[in-house]
């Protein structure tokens, strides 16, 4: 057998159980970790916020973590085929998950697309007397790399060197992950250790510049009086659930490739813990620079210089390593060139893990292609669409989607996985399998986190997402508008592809609910009004044609029984009796 067979159950297998759990931490540890944590902390109460982050941690993202595990590899299914396992009517929440995904990879490509234009300029000025954007480093990014149409000029032009590196990105994305995991498996031994190794130096360089100690007290100084704030508790939440790239299709799909025999419980724990002390680090990697960075600026005062998002990767700390030339000419070329790979380093392994839930979806499901066709096929979809963001209006693109999959699409996923395991599925039974594999046994906090505690949080997250952002409020926006259209758009495709019709009657109900509503009424109560239609009348629909099929026996028996056409995974299992 060649070594990336397939076993004889024709799945494809980890080589081992550190590859899974390596590339599980690669998924989760990408670029999120540099300029999104330190910065939500920083802004959430500093050293007090870990006290809402690690609640979050304990009672969201292991919870949801060891749920991702456990039905990805007791029904040995990506996504979508899981959820059906679990209940056929959840089936369209996997696609939906597969969907967002793909569409976050689609704009993640971009950004390594500035990284790859970053790291060339890089080496290319490696020997002038300083980096290109030293003068002015916001207008480098702006106006040099992204070319933006605000800049002046045509919306729709191509900007030709992101397109470069868009290309190169999904040409490595197609290598690594055609052949099947096992090859995943060997990349992240090199994509996960090699950007901690870089942190490591990048915050040994940091914090031994002038300054840094400024920049890591305002990091670390515990704001306790934040604590009160609900805002801040949200925050927490809705950076573990990000950063552990929950929701997303991509644990499940990477746990149905362990044997039914592998750990759960330990290596969700492992892969979340070495996530969030990724984030920690990267924070002392990014605020001792900010420090310096003051210092430099005149000794303004460190919340001058923070920033978050793209704009602290591509504009603040370059411009803070253009200023190390002091400490020796060849420092600024050096440290661009650590902090760039990091970057590239942090985001591949992000990038083909998202790739690869949407390609176990189709292949499981449309098993007559061949791995390769449809790997293909995504990487030339992820170019193709990728387009969009390399021209001069991309950002704005960007900036549209992303909140649409982030802020929206991957917590109502998660809030669906909840529901479907904890109301509609022996929850007691997956907890009853988890523990019959597992070096850490489960007690009932899970269950109760599963049912309650993650639900609520998850609901009050996207609850506060959708008030505080005006979900309706930017129709004028034509961008706003296109990405909305497509986000629906995908709820739908996730309906058809998971043979649940009758969901799109009731969400079409709502969406026509809606806009009859808001002809009189605000946003707000439009919104509650379709909501009501949807559960009332949806509802009314649903048992009324239960009753008239008079198949309410068998439908019973569908959703708390195994359904007939399904494998029935054997419980429980020794790890012994495993070849893992
Ligand atoms: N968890 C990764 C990060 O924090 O960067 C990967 C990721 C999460 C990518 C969420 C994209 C995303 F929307």
């Amino acid at each position: 057998m060649s070594p990336d067979a397939p076993d004889a159950n024709g799945r494809d297998r980890w080589d081992s159980r550190t590859a899974f759990i390596m590339a599980a931490i690669g998924s989760a540890v990408g670029l999120g970790n540099v300029w999104r944590f330190p910065y939500t902390a920083y802004q959430n109460g500093g050293g007090a916020f870990f006290i809402p982050y690690i609640v979050a941690l304990v009672t969201t993202g292991i919870p949801l973590m060891i749920l991702e595990y456990g039905v990805g590899q007791m029904f040995q299914g990506s996504a979508p085929t899981a959820m059906r396992r679990v209940n056929k009517t959840f089936e369209w929440v996997g696609w939906f998950a597969l969907g967002t995904a793909s569409m976050i990879s689609f704009y993640y490509a971009i950004v390594m697309a500035w990284s790859w234009q970053f790291l060339l300029e890089s080496f290319r000025y490696a020997f002038a007397d300083a980096m290109p954007w030293a003068a002015d480093a916001e207008a480098y990014f702006t106006q040099h790399v992204l070319q933006r149409a605000d800049a002046g000029g045509e919306t729709w032009h191509i900007v030709w060197p992101l397109v470069g590196g868009l290309a190169a990105t999904w040409l490595i994305v197609f290598l690594i992950i055609h052949k099947g995991v096992r090859r995943v498996g060997r990349v992240v031994l090199i994509t996960v250790p090699l950007p901690v190794l870089l942190l490591v130096v990048l915050a040994i360089r940091g914090l031994t510049l002038e300054g840094a100690v400024d920049g890591i007290e305002y990091y670390l100084y515990p704001d306790f009086a934040k604590l009160a704030d609900p805002k801040v508790w949200l925050a927490a939440y809705g950076q573990i659930f990000f950063s552990l790239t929950l929701g997303f299709g991509v644990m499940i799909a990477y746990a149905s490739y362990n044997t039914r025999g592998g750990d759960i419980t330990n290596n969700a724990f492992i892969t979340c813990l070495a996530n969030c002390a990724t984030s920690f680090l990267a924070g002392f990697v990014v605020f001792s620079v900010l420090g310096f960075l003051a210092l430099k600026q005149g000794n303004v005062p460190v919340e001058d210089v923070v920033k978050g998002g793209p704009d602290l990767a591509f504009v603040t700390y370059p411009l803070a390593i253009s200023k190390l030339g002091e400490y020796g000419r060849f420092w600024p070329p050096l440290v661009a060139i650590l902090f760039f790979i990091t970057l590239l380093s942090l985001g591949i392994d992000s990038l083909f893990s998202l790739v690869e839930a949407a390609v176990a979806g189709l292949h499981d499901r449309f098993s007559g292609l061949s791995r390769n066709t449809i790997t293909a096929g995504m990487c030339v979809a992820g170019f193709l669409v990728g387009l969009l963001f390399a021209t001069r209006g991309g950002l704005s693109w960007l900036a549209c989607f992303d909140r649409w999959c982030n802020d929206y699409g991957l917590v109502f996923v998660g809030l669906m996985e909840c529901l479907a395991v904890g109301y509609f599925f022996r929850t007691a039974r997956l907890r009853e399998y988890i523990n019959s594999v597992s070096e850490i046994h489960l007690g009932g906090w899970w269950e109760l986190c599963i049912r309650l505690v993650t639900p609520l949080a998850l609901t009050a997250l996207l609850g506060h997402q959708i008030l505080t952002r005006e979900l309706m409020g930017e129709a004028g926006d034509w961008r706003q508008a296109t990405a909305k259209v497509f986000f629906f758009g995908l709820l739908v495709a996730a309906f058809v592809l998971g043979r649940r019709l009758w969901l799109i009657g009731i969400v079409a109900s709502g969406v026509v609910a809606f806009f009859g509503f808001s002809v009189w009424l605000s946003t707000v109560a439009a919104l509650t009004g379709a909501l009501a239609v949807m559960i009332l009348f949806g509802g009314l629909g649903m048992c009324i044609g239960i009753a008239a099929r008079g198949k309410d026996v068998e439908h019973h028996e569908q959703t708390f029984g195994w359904p007939e056409d399904e494998r029935r995974p054997h419980l429980p299992v020794h790890p012994a009796d495993d070849d893992l």
